[in-house]
This record gives structure tokens, sequence and C-alpha cells, in this order.
């Protein structure tokens, strides 16, 4: 790597992109770090508001599927990590246009602008384990079947396909990381997790899909940042990667364990209609990823430990965002849809 390393975060105001921002601070010296974020919904600037002023930082807001914004975004990039997306299932059932134009064209819009950059040693596309579908029994690896079966899920495997395909055809350095579910501080309140955690401390109560069977696998976002940071040095290009931290839990596993951990009995559940092709597991094997020596640190009680703790000693953050969820959205996914 060069003296000072240029990294360009895209959706770096957002949950995962944000914690990767201060993780890197936290663990690198003689970095330079730009964060490209349109500054969507669930994005918010007082995730980077410690930056403001540093030399060492620039925020630029603007679409990254606009080229002349990714152009001047990524000028002398070293590492670019693309973190922004649309994110969540739901919204991509009501609307999947704007997740085929962020997670496929949007990426393909940066990989264009990175072929021109002579400095560039690593493109990380972050994807996720949703684009294998659903698992019953077993683990997913790298080489499994991808199956997607929701708009976000098969729009961010066409990103990542795009992406891969641009390391064949134009030797461009790319490493794939497909991540399981990801929680931890500054996550959007629409999120199951920080959704839950803050009903909880107004006293409301808490909506359980269906009758909470789903399984998912979940990894704290510190965890997720060490493995993108060891495969900005480690990542062979044209790999993808699983990140899981092999902490397994039903929903309503997870539901009993936050409501005790807030001291919260649980007639706070209630059940509601279940998602539309919710699937009903994932699980990852991380094999490949550990080889190359990456560990998770967090367990899913100290990890939920953390962020119950963090969403209660940051009401200021999650109060303005927790009032303009889109009420449209909170009734189809949680009022049950017609
Ligand atoms: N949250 C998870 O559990 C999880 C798991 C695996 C993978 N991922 C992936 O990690 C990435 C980050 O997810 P997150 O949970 O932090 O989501 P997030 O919604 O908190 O952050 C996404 C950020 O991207 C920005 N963004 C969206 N569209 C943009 C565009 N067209 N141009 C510029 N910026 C744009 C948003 O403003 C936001 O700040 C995504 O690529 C997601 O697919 C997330």
């Amino acid at each position: 790597m060069p003296k000072k390393t240029k990294y360009l975060v895209t959706g770096g105001a957002g949950f995962i992109g944000s914690n990767f921002v201060h993780y890197l601070y936290r663990h690198h010296r003689n970095i330079q770090v730009c964060v490209l974020d349109k500054l969507g919904y669930s994005a918010s600037l007082e995730n980077l508001k410690q930056y403001a002023g540093r030399s060492d930082f620039e925020f630029i807001k603007g679409n990254i599927c606009d080229a002349k914004v990714v152009a001047k975004a990524m000028a002398g990039a070293h590492v670019v990590v693309n973190f922004a997306a649309e994110v969540a299932v739901d919204r991509s059932i009501d609307d999947p246009q704007s997740f085929l134009k962020t997670d496929i064209f949007g990426v393909y819009t940066l990989l264009e602008e990175a072929r021109k950059q002579k400095n560039l040693k690593k493109f990380i596309q972050i994807s996720t384990d949703e684009v294998y579908g659903q698992i019953l029994k077993g683990s997913f690896r790298e080489n499994s079947e991808t199956l997607p079966r929701n708009p976000y899920a098969a729009s961010k495997l066409g990103g990542e396909r795009i992406a891969y395909s641009f390391f064949k055809t134009y030797d461009l350095p790319v490493v794939i990381t497909r991540a399981a579910n990801n929680y931890g501080p500054s996550a959007y309140p629409e999120k199951v997790i920080p959704l839950f955690i803050t009903n909880l401390v107004d006293s409301l109560p808490v909506p359980v899909y269906g009758q909470g069977r789903q399984m998912r696998d979940w990894l704290y976002v510190d965890d997720h940042c060490s493995a993108i940071d060891l495969l900005v040095s480690k990542g062979e290009n044209g790999e993808v990667y699983n990140v899981g931290a092999g902490e397994e839990c039903t929903n309503i596993d997870l539901t009993k364990r936050i409501l005790k951990l807030m001291g919260k009995d649980q007639s706070f559940i209630n059940f509601v209609a279940d998602r539309p092709g919710h699937d009903f597991r994932y699980s990852l094997s991380c094999a490949k990823l550990k080889k190359l020596g990456w560990q998770p640190q967090y367990n899913l009680t100290d990890g939920l430990k953390a962020t119950v703790l963090w969403y209660q000693d940051n009401e200021a953050w999650w109060r303005p965002l927790k009032k303009n969820l889109d009420q449209r959205f909170v009734k189809g996914f949680w009022g049950g849809r017609k």
C-alpha cells in the first residue's frame, strides 16, 4: 500500500459504512477517507460528525449512479468499498425499481470509474447472504447455488456479478463479501433489533412476523468491519467471501433475549402477518475467510448487550429517525399486507 492510502467509502453515512469509517480511523494511520452518500432515509450525518473539518476526511453528497460525482469522489482512490445500496427487503417488495437502479446500475457506474483509476488496489463490493436464498439444513459455502427470493437479494446478486465480470474482463481487483445480518450501533430503527429496542424503551409492543420461527445468523457490525479490512489486504481478487459469526437464532428467541435484556415480559410480543417469500433460514460457512486469519470477536449475548446499551444511551440519535419512519411502510410491514 502507498504511504497515504485513500479510501472511497460509498454509503458511509449509513449503518455499516459509518462503522467501517470508525474502524478505519481506529486501526490505520496515514489514511484519507472520502465518503460518498446520497443521504437517503437511513443515512445520518450525525454518524460522521466527529470527522467534520478534518483534513484527512471528505464528505460528498451524491448518488453512485451519477458518473460525474463518482469521478470526483474516486479520484486517486487506492481502495473503494461500496456499501451504498437500497437495503430493506420489505421496501424492495413495494418498490423494486429503486433497488435495480442503485444496487445494479450504481455498482456498474462505480466500476466504470474504477477502471480509469491508476492507483486502485482493491474494489470491495459489499453483498449479502440473501443472494443464496434460504437453506433449511447445513450452511452456504461461497460456491453454493445462488437463488435470491426477493427483489433486494436479486439486485444485490446482479451488482456483485457485474463486479465479478469487471474482474474477469478488465482485471479490476474486485473482492466480494456476502455477510450475514448485521446489528450494532447506529442501525436505522426500522431494522428488527433497533426497532424492538427502541419500541421497548417507549414500552411499545414488538411486531414478530408469523410465529417468529425464521432463523438468522447474526453478525456484530465491528466483526463485519474487521473482515472487510482484512480482505482489503489479503482478499484474493475475483473471490467471494462469506462473513458470518455462526450466531444462529430464531426470531422469537432473539425477541425473548431483547425483552429479557430490557426487563420486559412476553406480553410485549405482537405476532403479525408474515412477509411474502420470507426466507426461513440463512446460514454461512466462513472457513474461507477464517483461513485468512479472521475471527469474530462478539457472540450474540455480548453484541446484543452492547447494542441495547448504545440505543439506551443515544436517544437523541434515533428519536428523529424513528419519528420520520415512513408510515406507509410501517403499516405495510407490521400492520399486515393486503
Ligand atoms: N444490514 C445488514 O444486515 C447487511 C447484511 C449484509 C450486507 N449488507 C450490505 O451492506 C451495505 C450497507 O447496508 P446498511 O445496513 O449499512 O444500510 P444503510 O441503509 O444503513 O446504509 C446504506 C447507505 O447507502 C446510501 N445510499 C443508498 N443509495 C445510494 C445511492 N444511490 N448513492 C449514494 N448513496 C446511497 C444511503 O444513504 C445510506 O447511507 C449494503 O450494501 C447492504 O446490502 C447489509
